[in-house]
């Protein structure tokens, strides 16, 4: 190997995605043989014919085991969501005893909103993006790369102001991405995350809204969105009725609970 390319090699163990930086722009094409389970030390790699190619590289390891990603988006301590969205990753926990969970808790960390220097870079091809721009996309090349580590993914969506919490909404901003997560094509729009990663949206809410409700920004605005990254595998459960007094929030709590212990017999069938 040329001793002036140096080559830093990042693994992240929540997203199993391997992340090879080269200091110098890049000559060289890298190849990377990575057996399984071998610790970031092993991994072999060997530089070979130069020719231009990107100077940033993610390689997806193969997936060895299945993943659950829980976006959680409530600021409240007594969410309902969250009550919901741990029930389900506690029962998935239990019956995938070697599965992993990524959590994202976007009210705890509010992710970023899109920048002038965002959208540069989200146009520019990778090749040429400046290391700011590429720090602009960082939060959203790691959002999209949980989405795609993820077979099942449960989101956790109150609902605000007839629609959804501003950290919620920021999230999808940033894994809306072009050439990445959808494209235009002669026919419209493609999707183009793997449909078949399952998504379950926890919608709460205070009131009870019917379906096709003028008023409701929440639960339409959330299928159009995954739908339009290919996320199309979608099953939505209401918690609503929590500003009708304790008993009907709890009933209907409960019956989101049966509705989730359905969903889980599904995933377990299907999967
Ligand atoms: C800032 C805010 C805005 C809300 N806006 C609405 C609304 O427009 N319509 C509604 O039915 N409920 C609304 N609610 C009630 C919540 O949807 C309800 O409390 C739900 O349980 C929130 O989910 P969480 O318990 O996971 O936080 C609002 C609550 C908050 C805190």
């Amino acid at each position: 190997m040329n001793p002036g390319v140096q080559l830093r090699i990042q693994v992240c163990v929540a997203t199993r995605l391997l992340r090879i930086t080269t200091t110098v722009p890049a000559l060289a094409e890298i190849r990377l043989g990575i057996p399984e389970k071998v610790s970031s030390a092993d991994v072999d790699f060997n530089v070979s014919q130069r020719r231009p190619v990107t100077d940033e590289l993610t390689i997806q390891l193969e997936k060895t085991m299945p993943t659950l990603l829980a976006v959680n988006s409530s600021p409240r301590s007594k969410s309902v969501s969250r009550r919901l969205t741990r029930h389900l990753t506690e029962q998935w926990k239990q019956r995938n005893p070697g599965g992993r969970v990524i959590e994202r808790d976007l009210a705890a960390e509010m992710p970023a909103g899109v920048s002038d220097l965002w959208i540069q870079g989200a146009t520019t091809p990778e090749a040429q993006r400046t290391p700011e721009q590429r720090q602009a996309l960082k939060q959203s090349d790691e959002f999209i790369a949980e989405l795609m580590a993820a077979d099942v993914i449960v989101i956790g969506a109150p609902m605000h102001n007839f629609s959804i919490p501003t950290a919620l909404k920021a999230w999808i901003d940033q894994i809306v991405r072009a050439g990445k997560t959808f494209n235009y094509t002669d026919k419209g729009p493609k999707g183009l995350l793997p449909a078949d990663k399952r998504v379950l949206v926890i919608a709460s809410r205070g009131g009870a809204y019917n379906e096709g409700s003028p008023a409701d920004f929440q639960v339409p605005y959330l299928r159009h969105m995954l739908q339009f990254v290919g996320l199309s595998n979608l099953t939505v459960v209401d918690a609503d009725k929590q500003a009708f007094g304790p008993e009907a929030a709890e009933k209907s709590v409960e019956a989101a609970i049966q509705k989730l212990s359905q969903y889980h017999e599904h995933l377990a069938v299907s999967a």
